[in-house]
């Protein structure tokens, strides 16, 4: 009998401690103990099984193998009671009673600790801060590119992107750089291979949109271009650019002027100071600089402390190269340059937002530093 009583609990069931849920468990379990070492090892093991079970399927479970109406260990062992003798009656049937009610009490403890836990864990605090998204925005130089690309939308020009590993014959001899003309050391190049590049300029683009499509042609091509240029305050050796290129019948210099006038006015206000001097590219004749007033010291060439670091004391800030589509590069894609005509220009991305911002340093756009970047 006494075997049986804890024969139908699995040994291997994993246990608590009951005096967690129940103080007076060791006071109890030795009250029973005086009276029935049997009964006493029963709820032992009971409570200790019962407190711990993981989870209130897991605790129905071993109630009902322990209390269960029917089959429980105890209502079993209390049908046997009137088989036994007066004396052993008195005992068992007392000490029973007390295993029953404080084995359910054990129950109810568990039960309602697993329903708290329960709670808890599924518990709403509304009162918490929700989190936050991280929400990023572009880059400045994107912005500036986009602004860009919105300007000159306005002006019937649409965007031509082209590769940044570029053919030397693309980004070089197409647009007429003789073979050793020293043009092409002052883009300071990085090959990649004996005929390819990374492109030093955005130019490329126009020999490949002129190559695919017949005039007119009204495009920009904006880009990251590359050149191992010694590193400074206004230097790096990669950087943006976007190119613009409109070919026609009789496009002319004035049509220039009057788009790149539009530009700066469009991206520095209408008080902006710029001025046009001439300059050599070979893909360009007659070919010219479109400078603005330094913005960093304001057009005097004083920094701080001595000459102005940005312009190097001149002045003024180089703000794109433009100039008439040379007839060389007209030929090179199959256009006749006695039919059509066009003029082409080329900013630097940097340049812009250094110059409308106040941007003394151009490693800045690289860096990715939060505290730099989150004020555009
Ligand atoms: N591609 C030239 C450069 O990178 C800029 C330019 C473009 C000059 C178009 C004239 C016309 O320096």
């Amino acid at each position: 009998m006494d075997d049986r009583l804890l024969s139908a609990l699995d040994p291997g069931w994993s246990a608590g401690d009951p005096s967690a849920l129940v103080p007076e468990h060791a006071a109890r379990q030795a009250e029973l103990a005086a009276l029935d070492p049997a009964l006493a090892a029963l709820y032992a093991r009971g409570a200790e099984v019962l407190a711990g079970a993981a989870d209130a399927a897991t605790l129905k479970e071993r109630t009902v193998v322990l209390l269960g109406r029917e089959r429980g260990v105890v209502t079993l062992a209390l049908a046997e009671i009137p088989r036994l003798s007066p004396e052993e009656k008195k005992v068992r049937g007392r000490g029973l009673n007390l295993a029953k009610r404080w084995l359910e009490e054990v129950e109810k403890a568990r039960r309602a600790a697993l329903e708290q836990a329960a709670e808890t864990r599924d518990a709403l605090d509304v009162t918490l801060p929700g989190r936050r998204p991280w929400v990023g925005h572009a880059h400045v130089l994107a912005q500036i590119r986009d602004e860009l690309l919105d300007l000159f939308h306005g002006l019937g020009f649409s965007v031509y992107t082209s590769p940044e590993v570029e053919q030397d014959e693309y980004n070089f001899a197409k647009l007429n750089f003789a073979p050793d003309h020293p043009a092409r050391d002052a883009h300071d190049t990085y090959f990649v291979g004996p005929d390819v590049v990374l492109r030093t300029h955005t130019s490329p683009g126009w020999v490949r949109a002129m190559e695919e499509r017949r005039p007119p042609l009204r495009l920009v091509f904006p880009g990251r271009v590359y050149r191992a240029e010694q590193v400074d305050a206004s230097h790096m050796d990669q950087f943006h650019q976007l190119d613009g290129l409109f070919v026609d019948r009789d496009v002319s210099l004035a049509d220039l002027k009057g788009t790149l006038n539009t530009f700066a006015r469009s991206i520095y206000g209408p008080k902006v100071k710029t001025r046009i001097i001439p300059i050599y590219f070979p893909f360009v004749e007659p070919g010219a600089q479109l400078d603005v007033a330094c913005a960093i010291c304001d057009g005097t060439g004083q920094g701080r402390t001595g000459r102005c670091p940005v312009c190097k004391g001149s002045g003024w800030s180089e703000l794109l190269g433009a100039g008439m589509v040379h007839p060389n590069v007209f030929r090179a894609v199959g256009y006749d340059p006695e039919e059509v005509t066009g003029f082409a220009f080329g900013m630097g991305l940097e340049r812009i937002a250094m110059a409308r911002y106040g941007i003394p340093e151009i490693r800045l756009f690289l860096e990715n530093d939060l505290r730099f970047l989150n004020q555009f």
